[in-house]
């Protein structure tokens, strides 16, 4: 296993938002982590992230700990996360966001090149060449120039993706990644992911598009509540009885 949370649990003030969570994820697949809203989906991100500290349990990264380390610390040991609300810089272009990428994630001279004549250093040369293939794999590479805000959402969401790839991660975070998307564009990304997955990344993704997670997904992991309700196969999901009584019995029905 890639990653292994054991008995994971986070409470704020009177709300157990995550408890007891257990679930591997293996190398070079597609976890899905799915339930209703408020279920402790993205919380579960900002705990193995380490934006959020567990209150118990363990978060192990290649059979070694990686609980309580700081977000910059989890990004450098190969943790990296995209956003349910997209957090990329608008001003700056598109290229520079994916550069970013590199360089935030601990990637060294970030300060240095930024402020030391950029174009000779040799570091932001191989970083901006790397961005740029990112892009051309997104089908991002003509909009490389423009500011990110002037991307159409959709493209944005790519563009976070393409960015949590420059630091070049053993694991990448995706939450809700076709949120907003339309049927084009989800059908995009779905392929781009498995793209990925097939050139050996290993991916978590928190979706409430029930195509997109059936179509794309190794392993499905299933909470409600803060507690995982049952793991399996899409098929395996598809069928189950608690799965569909969760969905089924909220007012707001997922997908
Ligand atoms: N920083 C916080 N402070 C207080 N409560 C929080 C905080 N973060 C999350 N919660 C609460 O924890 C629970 C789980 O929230 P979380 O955001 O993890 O759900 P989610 O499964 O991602 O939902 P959604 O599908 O709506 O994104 C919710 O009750 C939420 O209100
Ligand atoms: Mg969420």
């Amino acid at each position: 296993m890639l990653l292994e949370l054991h008995r994971i649990t986070k409470h704020f003030g009177g709300i157990m938002a995550v408890k007891h969570v257990c679930f591997g994820v293996e190398e070079a697949k597609i976890t899905a982590l799915i339930g209703p809203n408020g279920a402790g989906k993205t919380t579960i991100f900002n705990l193995i992230t380490g934006t959020y500290q567990p209150d118990e349990g363990e978060v192990l990264l290649e059979g070694k700990t990686i609980t309580g380390m700081k977000p910059y610390k989890t990004a450098q040991a190969g943790v990296t996360r995209t956003f349910q609300n997209l957090q990329l810089f608008g001003s700056m272009t598109v290229l520079e966001n994916v550069m970013t990428g590199a360089y935030l994630q601990g990637k060294k001279g970030f300060v240095k090149s930024f402020l030391s004549s950029p174009e000779r250093s040799t570091e932001e040369k191989k970083i901006r060449a790397e961005s740029l293939k990112l892009l051309e794999e997104v089908g991002l590479a003509e909009s490389a120039g423009l500011p990110a805000a002037v991307l159409p959402f959709g493209q944005q969401r790519l563009l976070e993706i393409a960015r949590a790839l420059a630091s070049q991660p053993k694991l990448i975070l995706l939450d809700e990644p076709a949120a907003g998307l339309n049927a084009a564009e989800s059908e995009i990304l779905t392929e781009y992911l498995k793209k990925l997955r097939s050139q050996g990344m290993t991916m978590i993704m928190i979706e409430h598009d029930m195509e997109t997670v059936m179509e794309a997904a190794d392993e499905i992991v299933v909470l409600n509540f803060g507690e995982v309700i049952t793991q399996g196969t899409p098929a395996e999901i598809q069928a189950h009885p608690e799965v569909i009584k969760a969905y089924l019995g909220e007012d707001e029905q997922i997908a």
